[in-house]
């Protein structure tokens, strides 16, 4: 097989703009399934993605499209998420293709993930494809979008851009001959050392490693002997083969191919994405660039729910291997016990990973309220301190500098939501940079702190805008922030669980509505129990508790003797149920 007959390309879009749509209808036009099978959205297959109706993870698929003149191409598709926590899965797909799709909504125009989709296509140097799906919609502005699209890409003109619905399939046809005519196909060299980038992998428990891999040059047989050149890990390949959607097992891959590589290997940590794959002999002698270790936007404490620490290890580890953007290491809370500290792209990605951990591993944890990195002076240190929980966060008569660090959010609306969108950021510190119009879209450039965007910033803007605003985040420096550490104390003793760092302007509301809602959530006890909140030692909410029962009520005041022995020692042992972290979350 010639790699003239191979595409390898992606779809790239905005959040709901039709991706998983047109790849169904690529599968049933090329009979890789039938239109029965394609009746519900084949390639969102995880219960997350069902759940919330969004892709999550980049799916592969191999089809076999026949062209009006009877050649026979190798067509691989790749699909990619559209939410903003998920960017990085993006660019790591793109990495594997030849060119890619950009499909825009007729009746949303350029939004702002098109944007940056666009963007990180055109870093990845690849060809792109403008398509403006949903024509078939009484709402679609055909021409808008076009003139929106032109001031994208002067290159993308009415003769270059496709018209078509993904639903009923007007025009995807073109689409297929688009994909032969304009994305080029690869051209790699079959008789060099086999060259394979890693750019996805799961765990299964059976198969162990399983990676997706696009090769670039040399060829793979069924049961080489491979090396991860990251780790120089050897292992024989136990089956290598393709998705169509199935997976399909194949005697070889070669140049120009994407396909899968069952590795035997059943470390989770040994393999990473980014990787690059050869033959253990006659091999490559240095890898490919790989990608780019990515920061993640905010931490959060991830601890089991009853004991389950062991359980919740391994699964943590299969799940970062198969979400490269999730990261973690050990962690230990006095009131949660052993667990870990997950770093997230947001708190979206937080979400899922919760959601995963129960969906696929039964497993119910608890998530403590996420934060960003801080970085603090302290007197009498040259060198800052980067703090990832907040119990680190030192006493406030060390501290000469605290900083924090920032995002760029580009935010995408009509011109009519304007007002409200400046409200909100500035309300949230943010700091106008530039303001721009894409055909008639605003876009609004604010420097914000990544701990007032990471919280449900998304949701408000989308509420304040009546769904037609979008935001793409990037990182930007630290800055000077007079951020405090809030310690809760529950009974006197301080709980590490919940221990906060914010802005001094919110700290006061923010720890207000928390000790009001840390009392009806936090189960009684006999006795009456104070919760306090302080800052800088002084103690600027309270609230109690109030006793199990009635007639334990009678002696609930603890005595000054009660209260000291109390605030001896004693560590508090409190449970702290999950729907007190959602209660601090819907409090931000
Ligand atoms: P994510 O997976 O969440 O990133 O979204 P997506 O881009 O894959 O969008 P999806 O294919 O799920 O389509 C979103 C919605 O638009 C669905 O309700 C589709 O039925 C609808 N849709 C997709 N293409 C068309 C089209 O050509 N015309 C019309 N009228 N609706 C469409």
């Amino acid at each position: 097989k010639k790699q003239a007959y191979i595409r390898n390309f992606a779809i790239i879009a905005h959040i709901d703009h039709g991706k998983s749509t047109l790849a169904d209808r690529i599968m049933e036009m090329t009979n890789t399934v039938s239109q029965r099978e394609s009746s519900e959205q084949l390639l969102d297959d995880m219960a997350v993605e069902k759940a919330h109706g969004v892709t999550v993870k980049s799916r592969t698929v191999r089809n076999y499209y026949v062209d009006p003149a009877g050649q026979e191409y190798e067509y691989n598709l790749i699909d990619t998420p559209g939410h903003v926590d998920f960017n990085y899965e993006v660019s790591r797909s793109l990495s594997a293709t030849d060119g890619a799709l950009l499909l825009v909504d007729a009746t949303k125009g350029v939004q702002a993930q098109t944007v940056a989709n666009y963007r990180l296509a055109k870093e990845a140097g690849i060809v792109l494809v403008p398509i403006i799906n949903k024509v078939d919609n009484a709402m679609a502005d055909v021409d808008r979008t076009m003139l929106e699209l032109m001031d994208l890409d002067p290159s993308f003109t009415p003769d270059t851009t496709l018209k078509i619905s993904a639903k009923t399939g007007l025009g995807v046809k073109e689409v297929l001959l688009a994909v032969r005519d304009r994305i080029p196909a690869p051209s790699g060299d079959p008789t060099k050392p086999l060259k394979a980038l890693v750019f996805d992998s799961k765990f299964d428990p059976y198969q162990g490693v399983v990676v997706q891999a696009r090769l670039f040059d040399g060829r793979l047989d069924y049961r080489d002997q491979l090396t991860f050149m990251a780790h120089q890990i050897s292992t024989l390949s136990k089956e290598i083969g393709f998705f169509a959607p199935q997976a399909q097992a194949t005697n070889v891959l070669s140049a120009g191919d994407v396909g899968y590589i069952v590795t035997g290997i059943k470390d989770p940590q040994a393999v990473q994405v980014g990787d690059t794959i050869t033959t253990s002999d006659h091999g490559l002698l240095s890898p490919l660039p790989g990608y780019q270790t990515i920061e993640p936007m905010v931490y959060a404490g991830i601890y089991p729910r009853g004991g389950q620490y062991r359980d919740l290890k391994v699964a943590i580890e299969k799940l970062s291997l198969n979400d490269a953007a999730f990261q973690y290491v050990p962690e230990q809370s006095e009131a949660l016990g052993t667990g870990f500290r997950g770093g997230f792209l947001g708190i979206f990605h937080l979400q899922i990973i919760r959601e995963r951990l129960k969906s696929e591993f039964g497993l119910d944890v608890i998530t403590t309220m996420p934060n960003a990195t801080f970085r603090v002076w302290v007197q009498g240190e040259d060198q800052p301190r980067y703090i990832e929980n907040p119990n680190q966060f030192p006493d406030y008569h060390l501290i000469k500098e605290v900083d924090e660090p920032y995002v760029l959010a580009k935010i995408t609306a009509p011109n009519e939501h304007l007002n409200a969108i400046m409200r909100l950021a500035e309300g949230r510190r943010g700091e106008l940079i530039d303001l721009a119009t894409i055909g008639e879209l605003l876009s609004i450039t604010y420097r914000m702190p990544i701990s007032e965007i990471a919280y449900d910033f998304f949701n408000e803007l989308k509420s304040v805008s009546h769904g037609f605003a979008t935001l793409s985040t990037s990182r930007d420096d630290y800055g000077p922030s007079d951020l405090v550490r809030l310690d809760i104390a529950i009974d006197y003793a301080n709980v590490d669980a919940l221990t906060f760092v914010m802005h001094r302007l919110h700290v006061q509301d923010f720890a207000q509505v928390l000790v009001t809602k840390l009392k009806d959530l936090v189960p009684r006890k006999l006795q009456s129990m104070p919760i306090q909140a302080s800052v800088e030692g002084r103690v600027i909410a309270r609230a109690d508790i109030p006793p199990l029962r009635k007639v334990a009520a009678a002696g609930s005041k603890p005595s000054k003797k009660q209260q000291q022995l109390r605030r001896q020692g004693q560590k508090a042992h409190i449970d702290l149920p999950q729907a007190v972290f959602d209660a601090i979350l819907d409090i931000n």
